[in-house]
């Protein structure tokens, strides 16, 4: 095969709840990801060693071992015994420590692609937990569309989802750091010192996110990577999903309100509006400020609601349908509170090959 072209998007986390520090300084989550067209492409070729090249965003990342798809890579070497190598040509639409879990997605997309490559053959259990041990966001970026994460946010459970979300994303110039954002989260609920952070590899690289036309329809959401089905046919899986249930994991960590998984299956944004939540919002404005004149310009222009995503900085508006989230970027642009502002949708598909080159 002379080349592998796989796609990862990024998400918003819609729902963040988070406990106290974990003694290996992860903290324990709930969270509600949702998958969006923001997309991160990765051209895998065959090569003597493991080589990068960054297209898009994140001109000044790393491109040795210091970032997640060169890790990503040489874990899957490691793991299949394969001795072939691969250059990755990554081109970069998620913003860079952004909140949204670019390189998670560079990781996932690095992951698939190479397995094509090389024939390793793992299967999407096997490079789930290849993904896992990569960082806690990347079995997600594999996965796509809605799910519920727990544990450290890796242990992913499908949630339906109906309809398609119009978002509308402020993106800055400058990132945060997300173990410096769970640090500041520590100090604001006393959790002390603590060991948070000190598995430091969250700096640029731990949250940039990915390129890319819209690949996977925005759509029902059951937990079927690459569903073809549309926005409109989800409803014959209704009722899956225990909607009211308390979803979570050991007794001291924290748990979603099952409102938002409700909200996700009635297909309506008014009501999803009501239940978007992030622990870490506070955090994340104690290190930047101005991230409340980007909440109040949301506001302003008529978002339904808007918060912080993930551990930010960019913070994610919810609008009505399309025209609305046209009208509500417009309104953000001219308040110029962000480098960037940008229309997205979800849920869309987790990683997946676009395009094999030369098979045989
Ligand atoms: O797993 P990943 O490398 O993406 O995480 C980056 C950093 O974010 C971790 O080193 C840790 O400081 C922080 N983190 C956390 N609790 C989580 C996930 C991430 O404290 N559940």
């Amino acid at each position: 095969m002379s080349a592998v072209h796989v796609r990862a998007p990024g998400k918003i986390n819609l729902a963040l709840r988070v406990g106290a520090p974990r003694p290996d300084g992860y903290h324990p989550l709930a969270t509600l990801f949702q998958a969006v067209s923001l997309y991160e492409d990765v051209v895998a070729r065959p090569a003597d060693d493991i080589t990068l090249e960054i297209h898009g965003r994140g001109a000044d990342l790393p491109t040795d071992s210091g970032n997640l798809a060169v890790r990503a890579a040489a874990l899957l070497r490691e793991t299949s015994g394969t001795e072939a190598g691969v250059h990755l040509t990554l081109t970069k639409q998620v913003p860079v420590a952004g909140g949204m879990a670019g390189g998670s997605a560079d990781a996932a997309a690095t992951l698939l692609a190479c397995d094509q490559l090389w024939g390793t053959g793992l299967g999407r259990e096997e490079l789930g937990e290849l993904a896992a041990e990569l960082g806690a966001d990347v079995p997600f970026a594999l996965t796509g569309l809605s799910a519920m994460g727990t544990g450290r946010g890796d242990l992913l459970t499908p949630v339906m989802s109906r309809g398609q979300y119009h978002w509308v994303l402020a993106v800055q110039s400058e990132g945060l750091s997300t173990p410096a954002v769970f640090r500041a989260f520590d100090e604001i609920h006393g959790y002390g010192a603590a060991t948070a952070g000190t598995r430091g590899s969250g700096a640029p690289e731990a949250d940039a996110g990915g390129p890319g036309p819209d690949a996977g329809r925005p759509g029902p959401d059951a937990g079927r990577p690459g569903s073809d089905a549309g926005p409109g046919q989800a409803g014959d899986e209704a009722g899956e999903t225990d909607a009211d249930a308390d979803v979570a994991g050991p007794d001291d960590a924290p748990r979603l309100d099952g409102e938002i998984v409700s909200a996700l299956l009635g297909a309506d944004p008014l009501v999803l509006a009501r239940s978007l939540r992030n622990d870490l919002e506070e955090a994340a404005l104690s290190l930047r400020p101005e991230l409340g004149d980007v909440l109040a310009a949301a506001d302003r222009a008529g978002a339904l609601a808007a918060i912080v995503s993930g551990s930010g900085p960019t913070v994610a508006a919810l609008a009505l349908d399309a025209p609305h989230a046209a009208s509500v970027a417009g309104v953000m642009r001219n308040a110029d509170v962000a480098a960037e502002i940008l229309t997205v949708t979800g849920p869309v598909a987790g990683a997946r090959v676009l395009e094999h080159v030369g098979r045989r």
